[in-house]
């Protein structure tokens, strides 16, 4: 594990009560981590808004790149301030929401989101969960809330508190314990954001349910951002983000790794810090392209990020947005 890594004792097991909801309430709005129970699988939360929050869960769960996260809400009301629903998206929350079923929409703009939780895709995963738990802790919270499935990645997903501390005590804060999950796989994933509706990862809504709501078959995914780790070239910056190790370029602008030293541009941690890297590097990322096209110089230098902890996932974002692309 990283070092920079948040350790704690033991992660705390916060019981399906009043006093236990609002203990967890009150860890997420700290922007540390609680899993906590949905109706399909336990679901890793952190406050969506914190890239801080978000970035421990990827390092809790050491997965290798950053992929889109699913926005957790207590109502549809709530959902409809970050995304945009269309007719379609309409009639699948009316019979479907709450439950298992996530929608892939367009973002609105001017959102609270950090641009981590949403890998800084212009779309966004929304998803009201049924579960009287969970829809219990994201009001008491009243702001989105990140969730992938609360296990270490590459395991199985969690369908109870046990499972979840098997493979992540003392990497998160708490477990709110409400006992087994009934539906057991994940939720369905439906996007919605131009051209036919398309199924993006079958789940806990059948694929025909979806259908008869919409009164027509739902599209394959396609071999688009949407597909899990294909999100390939996406958010690549314009410009070309080139390796500065050695380089004494005055005159470019640079993506730091610990103090800018004179140099002109942005860095993602003055102090090194992984997690504070992973919560600055889209915004940076965004903000530099921006300036260099501004200028003219279609370059950015960018420091070495150690392979470790968050950054194999800061490197393979990275990597992606500076290889060449048509
Ligand atoms: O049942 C579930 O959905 C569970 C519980 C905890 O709610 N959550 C879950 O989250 O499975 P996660 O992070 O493991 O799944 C997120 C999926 C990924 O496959 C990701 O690619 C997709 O949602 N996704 C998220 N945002 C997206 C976007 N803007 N466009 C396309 N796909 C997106
Ligand atoms: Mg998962």
């Amino acid at each position: 594990m990283a070092p920079d890594a948040e350790r704690f004792e033991n992660t705390i097991r916060l019981s399906a009560t009043d006093r236990g909801l609002r203990a967890a309430a009150a860890l997420l709005r700290q922007g540390r981590l609680v899993a906590f129970p949905t109706e399909t699988v336990y679901g890793l939360g952190a406050d969506a808004t914190s890239g801080g929050a978000v970035a421990a869960i990827y390092e809790a769960k050491g997965r290798p790149r950053f992929n889109p996260l699913i926005l957790h809400l207590a109502e549809a009301a709530r959902a409809a301030e970050l995304g945009r629903f269309d007719a379609n998206a309409h009639r699948l929350v009316e019979a479907f929401w709450p439950g298992p079923l996530t929608l892939v929409v367009p973002q609105r703009a001017g959102s609270a989101l950090s641009p981590l939780a949403t890998a800084a895709l212009p779309s966004v995963a929304l998803r009201v969960p049924a579960h009287s738990l969970a829809r219990d802790l994201l009001a008491a919270f009243a702001g989105p809330v990140a969730a992938p499935s609360a296990n270490p990645s590459g395991r199985i997903s969690p369908t109870t508190a046990d499972h979840v501390l098997e493979g992540l005590n003392g990497r998160i804060a708490g477990v709110l314990d409400g006992g087994p999950t009934d539906v057991g796989v994940e939720s369905t994933i439906v996007a919605l954001t131009d051209g036919p509706p398309r199924l993006l990862r079958p789940g806990g809504v059948p694929r025909a349910e979806i259908e008869a709501v919409l009164g027509e078959t739902l599209a394959d995914a396609g071999p688009g951002i949407e597909a899990p780790g294909q999100l390939a070239s996406h958010y690549a910056p314009q410009v070309a983000l080139v390796p500065g190790r050695g380089l004494a370029d005055a005159g470019a602008l640079w993506l730091a790794f610990g103090p800018l030293k004179g140099r002109r541009g942005l860095s993602l941690s003055d102090s090194r810090d992984l997690r504070e890297a992973a919560a600055n590097l889209f915004a940076h990322l965004h903000a530099l392209d921006a300036q260099a096209r501004a200028e003219g110089d279609l370059r950015i230098l960018m420091d070495d990020v150690p392979e470790t902890g968050l950054g194999v996932a800061i490197n393979d974002r990275l990597t992606r947005a500076a290889a060449p692309r048509d």
